[in-house]
């Protein structure tokens, strides 16, 4: 195989190996980063429930004016610690603390979905189930014995996982396997689950954005580029022609 070949499928690998395998297929993340409202809804669970663990440390407050809030609007009703508008998104928390409470410290959000895939942050937040084994009485079908408590489980209510027990022959001994089958609903949550699904959808669209909040603007300056290189290839071409016009 020569050189050019293995470098593309290399690349081709790499965003396969970086995604890890899940227990189940991950659902589809409904990102739609034109949607001012749905980011908006995102920016306020995300402060809300996500960065009392977790900071934002690329974020500043005052990028949220890309989503149409007022400096106002951000000061009331998205800043709750002692943060100023001009802050990154911060955490009270400090790291060692973390480490004792939780065993491993909540990493920084910012580019979460980048590292991740907006398609497993969705799944993972809705694929916490009741298990009295974990220290948190939590565990997660696609992050197993994962240290983050169900932070959401006010809304969504609290659901326990079926597993089915298949029994294997390997070298001649029969052992059993579990693979997960569905969720069940143990105690309902002020949420029912199509609106649960869609808080997640909104909160996962706004950490997509915050991973890149410059992209709407990118692609919008990208389409101008375009524009202008085709307009100058045609002054060009004439020009071209005018200047050889003479030439024989
Ligand atoms: C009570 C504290 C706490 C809160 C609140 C919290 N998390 Fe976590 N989170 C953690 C901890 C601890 C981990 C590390 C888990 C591990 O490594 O086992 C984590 C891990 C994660 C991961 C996986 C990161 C990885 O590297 O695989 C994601 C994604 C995540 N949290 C998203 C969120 C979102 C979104 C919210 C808000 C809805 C949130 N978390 C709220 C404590 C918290």
């Amino acid at each position: 195989m020569n050189i050019l070949k293995s470098i593309l499928l290399l690349a081709a690998l790499l965003p396969g190996l970086a995604l890890a395998e899940t227990a189940i297929p991950l659902d589809h993340a409904p990102i739609d980063l034109a949607n001012k409202a749905s980011l908006q809804r995102g920016a306020h669970t995300f402060v809300n429930y996500c960065l009392s663990c977790h900071s934002a440390e690329y974020m500043r407050y005052s990028r949220l004016e890309d989503l149409g809030l007022t400096e106002d609007q951000i000061k009331k009703n998205l800043l709750f610690t002692r943060n100023k508008v001009g802050d990154t998104m911060t955490v009270a928390m400090r790291p060692g603390d973390a480490k004792k409470w939780f065993g491993n410290p909540p990493p920084d959000l910012s580019v979460i979905t980048k590292a991740l895939g907006p398609n497993f942050v969705y799944t993972y937040l809705r694929s916490f189930y009741r298990d009295p084994k974990r220290p948190t009485g939590w565990n997660n079908v696609v992050f197993p014995n994962v240290a983050m408590p169900n932070v959401l489980a006010n809304l969504q209510g609290d659901q326990v996982a079926v597993f089915k027990t298949h029994v294997d022959m390997v070298d001649g001994k029969p052992e059993k396997e579990e693979t997960f089958s569905h969720f069940e609903l143990v105690k309902d949550g002020s949420m029912t689950p199509a609106q649960y699904n869609a808080m997640v959808g909104d909160l996962v669209n706004y950490l997509t954005w915050m991973s890149e909040p410059a992209k709407e603007q990118r692609l919008h300056t990208g389409v101008y580029v375009m524009v202008f290189l085709f307009i100058f290839f045609i002054i060009a071409y004439f020009l071209k022609k005018e200047f050889w016009k003479d030439v024989h």
